[in-house]
This record gives structure tokens, C-alpha cells and sequence, in this order.
């Protein structure tokens, strides 16, 4: 697969899988519409790469520019899906922008590659669409529970709706369920950079570090773990980036048309052991306190990754305390900290 299209390519997953197909060499254009990016993430690619990705301001909710713009590019053997809302507490406060979001514009996504010839297709979706799980670690066999908020019940139904079209027109689809991202590039030069306060627990304990932020809140400690803080699956973003190129390997090479890969270290690690990490491999002090615990929030979720081992040939490589130090390198050169 030569030519990628790369929806939300300008954000924080998708920055990074860009900088990854570059530098194997891939034909990489992006539709961004600078809802949750900066333009000026292209600097940071093209820095890292030595080459500057075409990029096109494009919502996919608007059907007419996105059919303009297949008017203009051709020839793609792929689309990596990112351009989509995350954030669990607006999706409760604004569940039109969600459903707009991560429903329409996939389908109007969907229906532009059909009659386009674009007929591989990777999805992001999320560990939120197994509710809570009855096991852990979480495999890709657990049943799929109500979701908890519109956000986990848009990433549900982008992958039922890809599987319907997998089935009646052959689209070839990935869906790839992210635990949690964090860390950033080595060079420092791309990461997080959330347009509004952060939401997600790395960007708030970097900017809590950097001065940005007075103080983080540890949302519970309270829960039935060994520390009492809530426990996830911290996955390095150039680990999962490369998750995406092993995945466009398998498209290729399968015939299966629609497969569903957990993207996890099967590590679970606590809040409180995320904050002690962060202040220990980098030496600065984040101010913290614990508080109530957040709606919605589950004690525990650790992906058992190993039918991407098996059939992605894909494995983390890079620990938590690593994507601590990216994301601080990160943090400290978008502020201009020494
Ligand atoms: C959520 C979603 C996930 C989505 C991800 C990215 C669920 C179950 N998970 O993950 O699907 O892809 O956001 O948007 O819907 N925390 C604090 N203080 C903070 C922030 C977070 O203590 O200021 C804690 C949370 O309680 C949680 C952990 O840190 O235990 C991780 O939180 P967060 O980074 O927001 O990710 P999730 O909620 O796990």
C-alpha cells in the first residue's frame, strides 16, 4: 500500500502514525479541520521526516468538500480514520457533536471511499466500547456492554457500521481498540496538545509539571486496587503508531474483511503509580490531591494483546516511565522550558 489518506492526521495519534508511513516511505495526504489540531503540527512532521505532507482543511461532515476533495486527490489504497470527537465528558454534555462527528462524518467517509476505489480501511476505535468488563485482561472475545457515555456508544457503532459494509461491499476494515495513548515523539518536536484544558491524566500531570496547571486531582483513591487509584493500560504512541503500519501489512496480506485488534502493553498501571513514575524519572515536583471519584470511571482496564502479537506480528515495545520522559521532552519544548 503506496498512497494513504489520513483523517485527523494532524492530531495526536495521527500525527505520529503520519511521521511512521512517511518514513516508510508512503505517499501520506491529510483532511484535518483543526477542530482538536494546529496547523503548525505540519512543522513538526516535516521537521522530523524532511518531507511535508499535502494537507487539506476538510470536515467530513460536509459531504461537498469531502467529495471536492476525491475530486482533487485519487489513487488511494487506504484510509486510517482518526478525525473524530474523545473526550467522555463533552460527548455527555454535547451528544450532537459526537453523534455528528463520529457517525455522520464516518458515514459520509465511508460512502467517498466506496465510490472512490478505496477499499482498505483502518478504524480507531477505543477499549470504552467493552463497557466493564467481566474479565481481565480484556480480549478481543469480551462481550461488547452498553456504553457508558455517547462518545463509547459512537466508537460501538462505527464498528458495527463498518462491519455491515464489510460485508455487503467488501470494504476491508481494521478496527484497532486503542487502552491508552500517551508519551509523544523522541524528537520532542510532535505530541498531545489538547486545543482546551486537557481532560486525559498525561497532558494534565505534563502541564501541572510545566506551571500551566496549578495542581492535578487524583480522581479517587478509593477504588478496590492495591493502591486505591484506578488502573489502566498506558500505551506508548509511537508503539501504537506502529500498530497502524502493522495493520496496513495485514490488510494487504488478508483475506479476512473485517478484524478487531486490542492495542495494549497487557500492563495495568495505577494513577498515583503514574504520578511517583512521572516525578521519578524526571525529577519535578506535580503538585497533587485526591479527590471525589469522576463519573463514569472503571476501577480497572488492561488489554490482553495477544492476538495482535500473533496475527499483526506487533508488540509494545516501550514502557510507561518512557512515555512519561517523551511526553515531559515534549511538554517542556512547546512551553520553551530549559
Ligand atoms: C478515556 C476513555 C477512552 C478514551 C480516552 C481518550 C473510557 C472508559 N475511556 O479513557 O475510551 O479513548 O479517554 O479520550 O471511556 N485521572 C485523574 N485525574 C485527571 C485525569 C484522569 O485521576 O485529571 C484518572 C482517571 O480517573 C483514570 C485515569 O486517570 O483513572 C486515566 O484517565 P484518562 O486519561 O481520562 O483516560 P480514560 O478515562 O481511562
Amino acid at each position: 500500500m503506496d498512497k494513504i489518506l489520513v483523517t485527523g492526521g494532524l492530531g495526536y495519534i495521527g500525527s505520529h502514525v503520519v511521521v511512521e508511513l512517511l518514513e516508510k516511505g508512503n505517499q501520506v495526504v491529510i483532511i484535518d479541520d483543526l477542530s482538536n489540531a494546529y496547523e503548525s503540527v505540519l512543522d513538526g512532521i516535516q521537521k522530523i521526516t524532511d518531507k511535508r505532507p499535502l494537507w487539506e482543511n476538510v470536515d467530513i461532515k460536509d459531504k461537498t468538500s469531502l467529495s471536492s476533495f476525491f475530486d482533487k486527490h485519487q489513487g488511494f489504497d487506504g484510509v486510517i480514520h482518526f478525525a473524530a470527537s474523545k473526550s467522555v465528558g463533552e460527548s455527555v454534555a454535547n451528544p450532537m457533536l459526537y453523534y455528528q462527528n463520529n457517525v455522520v462524518g464516518l458515514l459520509n467517509l465511508i460512502d467517498a471511499c466506496l465510490k472512490n476505489n478505496v477499499n482498505n480501511f483502518i478504524f480507531s476505535s477505543s477499549c470504552t466500547v467493552y463497557g466493564k468488563p467481566d474479565n481481565l485482561p480484556i480480549s478481543e472475545d469480551e462481550p461488547i456492554k452498553p456504553a457508558s457515555s455517547p462518545y463509547g456508544a459512537t466508537k460501538q457503532m462505527g464498528e458495527q457500521i463498518l462491519e455491515d459494509f464489510s460485508k455487503s461491499h467488501g470494504l476491508k476494515t481494521i478496527f484497532l481498540r486503542y487502552f491508552n495513548p500517551v508519551g509523544a515523539h523522541s524528537s520532542g518536536l510532535i505530541g498531545e496538545l489538547p486545543i482546551n484544558t486537557p481532560q486525559n491524566l498525561v497532558p494534565f500531570v505534563t502541564q501541572t509539571a510545566a506551571g500551566v496547571l496549578e495542581k492535578l486531582t487524583v480522581f479517587g483513591d478509593d477504588y478496590d486496587t492495591p493502591d486505591g487509584s484506578c488502573i489502566r493500560d498506558y500505551i506508548h504512541v509511537q508503539d501504537l503508531a506502529d500498530a497502524h503500519i502493522a495493520a496496513l501489512n495485514y490488510l494487504e496480506s488478508s483475506k479476512e474483511t473485517c478484524e478487531v485488534f486490542n492495542i495494549g502493553t497487557g500492563q495495568g498501571n495505577s494513577v498515583l503509580e503514574l504520578i511517583n513514575s512521572f516525578m521519578e524519572v524526571t525529577g519535578v515536583e506535580v503538585p497533587y490531591e485526591v479527590g471525589e471519584r469522576r463519573a463514569g470511571d472503571l476501577p480497572e482496564l488492561y488489554a490482553n494483546p495477544e492476538k495482535a502479537i500473533r496475527k499483526l506480528n506487533w508488540k509494545s515495545k516501550l514502557d510507561m516511565k518512557q512515555a512519561l520522559l517523551d511526553a515531559w521532552r515534549w511538554e517542556k519544548n512547546y512551553r520553551g522550558i530549559k
